[in-house]
């Protein structure tokens, strides 16, 4: 049977067992971490039963440790249970995010870059076990990943016990587009020898230590994945600044002709943006990114795209079904990497990244927040932002410039929350424009941000605090501190940041 043939080392068939069973190494007070990347990849089979046994009336409560972002028989199964007590480093299930948020689970939001790094500095405590998806176990007792690699080399390298969960769901074709490469604790470490998209410097499988696996379990169930949404005119504009900005790089001499690597980030906008380079004149791209999206397979069958390295395939379901239809083909101009090496700084200063990223919202000096809604409740996680915004060759941030039907500004006088700082974005670009901040000081990015970028319902408000801000005594970055986050205060207290609702923003006007 399929399950059998894909465990290759005989040796290891008679650690087959149920997930049940499987889930009985996981007890309460262990760390757990596990594979799966912005939803695939992940273990399917022995956290439902976890929850279970949660969900029966026994104690149990884990620190859980993933790539990123996991499907529902994880974070949403252990979060209703109420099993994660401790989670790291990113997620967008709503149970979770609820848990999260309503304080019944400690968060730390991570750059998804460190955490392979913590894991084998030891940062986050001992691992118990690892739960690992895959393809199969090779002759030699390699480990080969599904649809995502993330954190697994280092979950397994450094877990206690280790559960792997073949996936039948996931095709065979796959093996082969994974690229394995461990890197060494200081004061060892030496260079990453990648220097362009397409180096392969690893292996196809992870090794492992063959006495630590615990339980062998078979799965069928597919990737949770997310629709993606419509591409609409909002996304359509942002991505069509940012092409034409990139061309004009080109000409000035400051981008080669086929661009340099691109990176492209999580959700929609990001997906449209990318998209866009369809209609564009730009061939032979390549990327270093995060996340392969479905707007990727489009790029590569259109011929623009030569090749795309990331750490995980997140299509939509007709993006997956395509991926599977033609593993093959994608296979030849895809490569997955472990995330400590997708979002590795090195790699991404030395490729000179092109770092395309989406925001929340974004103030008038450049600090980007894109994590916490209204500087408070958590969304999803900084993910791999920060690795490649601190890192990269030109940095750009989107938003649509309103949000909520428009009663909330995405451009305000100051971030909330800040996850990127005014010195690493380059660029800002929103449905109404873009506004390249390079070079500029505060009081020119201001200006410019709300000029290009702010939508017309509030470029009057906007431009009234920088006026009075301007007439303070400090010249170099003006604020009116108390007032500062007034747009928010504004939003909480009348449901709007338009300045008709006059409410509590009384101070400003
Ligand atoms: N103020 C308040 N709420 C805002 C807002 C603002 N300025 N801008 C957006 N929102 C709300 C939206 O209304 C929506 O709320 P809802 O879930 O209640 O409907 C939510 O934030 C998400 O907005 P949406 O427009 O659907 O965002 P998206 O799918 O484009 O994702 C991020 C945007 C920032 C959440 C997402 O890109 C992210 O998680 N980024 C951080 C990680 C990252 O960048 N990873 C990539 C690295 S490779």
């Amino acid at each position: 049977m399929e399950f059998n043939r894909r465990i290759r080392k005989e040796s290891l068939k008679n650690k087959i067992m149920s997930a049940r069973e499987a889930s009985n190494f996981i007890v309460d007070g262990m760390t757990v971490a596990t594979s799966g990347f912005t939803p695939s990849g992940y273990p399917k089979k022995v956290p439902i039963e976890i929850a279970k046994r949660a969900e029966s009336g026994e104690k149990i409560k884990i620190s859980l440790i993933t790539g990123a972002s996991v499907g529902d028989e994880l974070d949403g199964e252990l979060s209703r249970s109420g099993v994660i007590e401790r989670r790291y480093p990113y997620q967008t299930q709503k149970d979770m995010r609820d848990n999260i948020n309503n304080g019944d689970t400690f968060y730390a939001d991570h750059h998804l870059s460190h955490v392979p790094q913590h894991i084998d500095y030891g940062y986050y405590g001992q691992i118990d076990v690892a739960i690992i998806e895959a393809l199969c176990i090779t002759e030699d007792g390699g480990i080969v990943p599904t649809t995502s690699v993330g954190i697994s080399p280092q979950a397994i390298k450094n877990a206690d016990k280790i559960i792997i969960e073949i996936n039948t769901a996931q095709p065979l074709a796959l093996e082969g587009v994974h690229d394995i490469y461990m890197t060494e604790k200081p004061p060892l470490r030496k260079h990453i020898p990648i220097y362009k998209s397409d180096d392969r410097i690893g292996k196809t499988y992870i090794d492992c230590d063959e006495s630590k696996i615990v339980a062998i379990v078979e799965s069928d169930t597919p990737d949770d994945v997310r629709p993606l949404g419509e591409i609409d005119e909002n996304s359509k504009k942002i991505s069509n600044f940012i092409i034409d900005f990139l061309g004009e790089e080109v000409e000035k001499g400051r981008l080669p002709k086929n661009l340099l690597p691109l990176q492209s980030g999580v959700g929609s906008v990001a997906n449209a943006v990318l998209g866009g380079l369809i209609d564009s004149d730009f061939t032979d791209l390549t990327c270093y990114t995060e996340v392969i999206q479905d707007s990727m397979f489009d790029l590569i069958d259109a011929g623009k795209v030569k090749f795309a390295s990331g750490t995980s395939f997140t299509p939509s379901e007709e993006g997956l079904k395509r991926l599977f239809d033609n593993t093959e083909h994608y296979a030849k101009h895809c490569i997955l990497r472990p995330m400590e090496i997708s979002n590795n700084p090195e790699i991404i200063r030395r490729l000179g990244i092109i770092a395309m990223n989406t925001a929340i919202e974004i103030d008038i000096y450049g600090n980007v927040n894109s994590t916490n809604i209204m500087g408070t409740r958590m969304m999803n996680g900084i993910g791999g932002s920060g690795d490649f915004t601190r890192n990269g060759y030109l940095t750009i941030f989107t938003t649509v410039s309103t949000a909520k039907n428009g009663d909330i500004s995405s451009i305000v006088p100051m971030v909330s929350h800040v996850d990127h700082t005014e010195h690493d974005v380059h660029v800002v670009v929103t449905e109404q424009g873009i506004a390249d901040l390079r070079g500029l000081a505060p009081k020119e990015r201001s200006r410019k941000t709300i000029e290009n970028c702010a939508h017309p319902d509030y470029k009057e408000l906007l431009l009234d605090y920088v006026d009075r801000a301007e007439e303070g005594k400090y010249k170099h970055t003006p604020h009116i501190i108390d007032e500062a986050l007034s747009f928010h205060e504004r939003f909480i207290g009348t449901g709007s940041m338009k300045k008709e609702k006059k409410g509590l923003l009384k101070r400003v006007l």
